[in-house]
């Protein structure tokens, strides 16, 4: 969940650094630092908090060199402080190392490497690694065997980038298992790494993504790839399609509120170019799917966390629906611990922003050891799912650097119900006619969600209005029970008001009891098949004294007369009004945050890629 960025080249490596930082922030925040090798010794600048003290700090104590690693911590051993911030030195200050991942036997080396008298002068597991390496390093082994030699002793999933003052003309990168991202950037004359594409595509959009157990010696010429045994390995250069640009907030105060505004030209791009509205055809051409593999499925497994996990729950309602095929929603780290039953006739499908959470890789490796074929929805271009998955749909949002996800969850809904419509054919489940009629409903999308956006302005009073709330519940059926949940964990997450998202019709079954005149009830009503449910739930709630928002449809002026508060939304067919009623919500819980003064694109104690267990 850290993010890395390197630099070598003719360049001053320090603004190159501290700008990847940047763009990596989203990764984790608690602490941040650089080495760089300066008249051939190793300069490390680092501090607790977040990159602007590390930036400070620089300013104060400036450091030069055409050589340099970066590291952006999410602590996962040992305090957010300055002595556990990357980059680890070891015990001769010839070596510095930067880590993304758990050292999974640290204990155990830490005790073995104890015993050979090396003194540790922080709590992370990351230095032992360091310390491994210098064991190994003689005037006759140079870094790169040393490296080799130390990483084969550790488990667990890294990416790990190291530097010696010895060897100036250097780095060496290698990753370990599948939630370490190593991508390099070849520029001309000069080369960058990072755990992550935004930090390097301002300056070069040719990369090479390192595969488990790699290894890249980096000089400013190029790349030599290897394995951890030490085989030469080819490697092709791949250019992305992402524009930097859209890695920048432009006019937007913050990260999250331009993605959510993206969310018309999101989910233009999510349909463009994959669907004939004259023939109602779908084409997903990564997805490799043929129509006799298409009506041998007998059951789809959707697997994904948090926010991907309530696109799975919409996904699981839209497949079933419109394909009659039997799909299950698991919680990605619930599921390889459950034995689940599932075979090469089964579907293992994972929703991922990232591409890279590691229960989500997991449960897709769970998967594949019972010899289901494995699809993926992914955002992250060259990410470890879109890798390893048998076939793939793409997300197309561009790059979500706020840690709440928002236009990563209305795309998969998008993707889900092209998915669906694709399924349904391919099995002859549905004719040309009706085929026609479910995309021709697409069309709409981008519009309806360009005017939700467009009433941020009413959204922002209700805003004032539950801006000091302790608590919320949000309530939805069928369909938008998922919105609920989407909806209170945006709140939470953003604002840090315990709001609880449930099915409606669980409210008289216990929860009701906690209404009452300080517990705003967030209802999503919009017309779809459940609108009479939710107006009876809307009524039980006013009948105890609650105070309910409605997520309502335009024109409803039953809604209207029993609501204390109204967000509305246009009318949609039902099937797509999850991409709809999100909309407010995800302005709701964005405008809360901000006016209780919080930090919106960095919420406390996440990270945008959930790469630990
Ligand atoms: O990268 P992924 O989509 O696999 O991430 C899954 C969750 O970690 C992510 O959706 C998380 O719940 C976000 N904080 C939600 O805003």
């Amino acid at each position: 969940m850290c993010g890395i960025v390197g630099y070598i080249g003719p360049r001053d490596a320090t603004p190159i650094i501290l700008s990847g930082l940047k763009r990596l922030e989203y990764r984790g925040y608690d602490s941040a630092g650089l080495a760089v090798i300066q008249n051939s010794s190793i300069e490390v600048r680092r501090d607790a908090g977040k990159l602007e003290r590390l930036v400070s700090l620089v300013e104060k104590e400036p450091v030069q060199g055409k050589l340099g690693i970066g590291h952006t911590r999410w602590a996962t051993h040992g305090e957010p402080n300055a002595r556990n911030a990357h980059p680890h030195m070891g015990t001769t200050g010839e070596v510095v190392l930067v880590h993304n991942g758990i050292v999974e036997n640290f204990l155990e080396l830490r005790d073995e490497l104890a015993t050979e008298g090396v003194e540790f002068h922080s709590d992370t597991d990351t230095e032992v690694i360091v310390h491994l390496v210098e064991r190994y390093l003689s005037t006759e082994i140079g870094l790169e065997e040393a490296a080799r030699k130390a990483l084969r002793h550790l488990r667990g999933h890294h990416g790990i980038v190291l530097i010696s003052s010895k060897e100036p003309d250097k780095i060496v990168a290698a990753r370990i298992g599948n939630a370490g991202g190593v991508v390099v950037g070849f520029g001309e004359g000069e080369m960058f790494l990072a755990s992550d594409l935004p930090a390097i595509l301002e300056h070069t959009r040719d990369v090479v993504f390192l595969e488990s157990r790699q290894m890249a010696v980096i000089t400013e010429d190029g790349m030599d790839l290897q394995t951890l045994n030490g085989e030469k390995l080819e490697h092709e250069i791949h250019t992305v399609a992402w524009d930097p640009v859209a890695a920048e907030k432009g006019e937007y105060r913050h990260f999250m509120h331009k993605e959510i505004h993206e969310q018309v030209r999101s989910t233009t791009d999510t349909i463009a170019g994959r669907v004939d509205f004259e023939s109602g055809e779908v084409r997903l051409p990564h997805l490799n799917l043929s129509k006799e593999f298409a009506q041998q499925i007998e059951k789809i497994v959707v697997i994904a966390c948090g926010t991907a996990s309530y696109a799975a729950m919409v996904g699981k309602i839209l497949i079933e629906r419109i394909v009659r095929l039997p799909t299950e929603v698991d919680i990605a780290s619930e599921f390889r611990y459950r034995d689940p039953i599932v075979d090469e006739n089964t579907v293992v499908l994972a929703i991922s922003q990232s591409g890279e959470t590691a229960d989500t890789l997991a449960a897709m490796a769970a998967g594949r050891e019972r010899g289901a074929k494995l699809w993926s929805i992914v955002n992250a271009i060259g990410s470890q799912a879109m890798r390893i998955s048998d076939g793939y749909i793409s997300m197309q949002t561009g790059p979500e650097i706020g840690v709440a996800s928002t236009k990563a969850y209305t795309a998969p809904l998008i993707d889900l119900y092209m998915l669906a419509v694709l399924l349904a054919d391919l099995r002859g489940v549905i004719d040309k006619k009706q085929r026609r009629e479910l995309v021709a409903e697409l069309r709409h999308v981008p519009d309806l969600v360009g005017q939700c956006l467009q009433r941020e302005p009413d959204i922002q009073k209700v805003a004032e209005v539950l801006r000091d709330t302790s608590h919320c519940l949000y309530l939805g059926r069928g369909i938008n029970m998922p919105t609920a949940y989407e909806g209170a964990l945006k709140l939470k997450e953003l604002s840090y008001i315990h709001a609880e998202g449930y099915p409606a019709g669980e409210m008289k079954h216990g929860p009701i009891a906690l209404v009452e005149e300080d517990m705003p009830v967030v209802a999503i009503a919009p017309k779809d098949p459940w609108y009479e449910k939710m107006i009876s739930q809307i009524e039980q709630t006013k009948a105890r004294g609650g105070m309910v928002v409605a997520v309502a449809t335009d024109g409803d002026e039953l809604i209207s007369t029993l609501a204390d508060l109204v967000l509305w939304v246009p009318q949609v067919n039902w099937m797509l009004s999850p991409a709809i009623t999100v909309i407010p919500l995800q302005i709701l819980a964005y405008q809360i945050a901000v006016m209780r003064g919080l930090d919106v694109d960095q919420p406390r104690n996440l990270a945008k890629s959930v790469t630990v267990e």
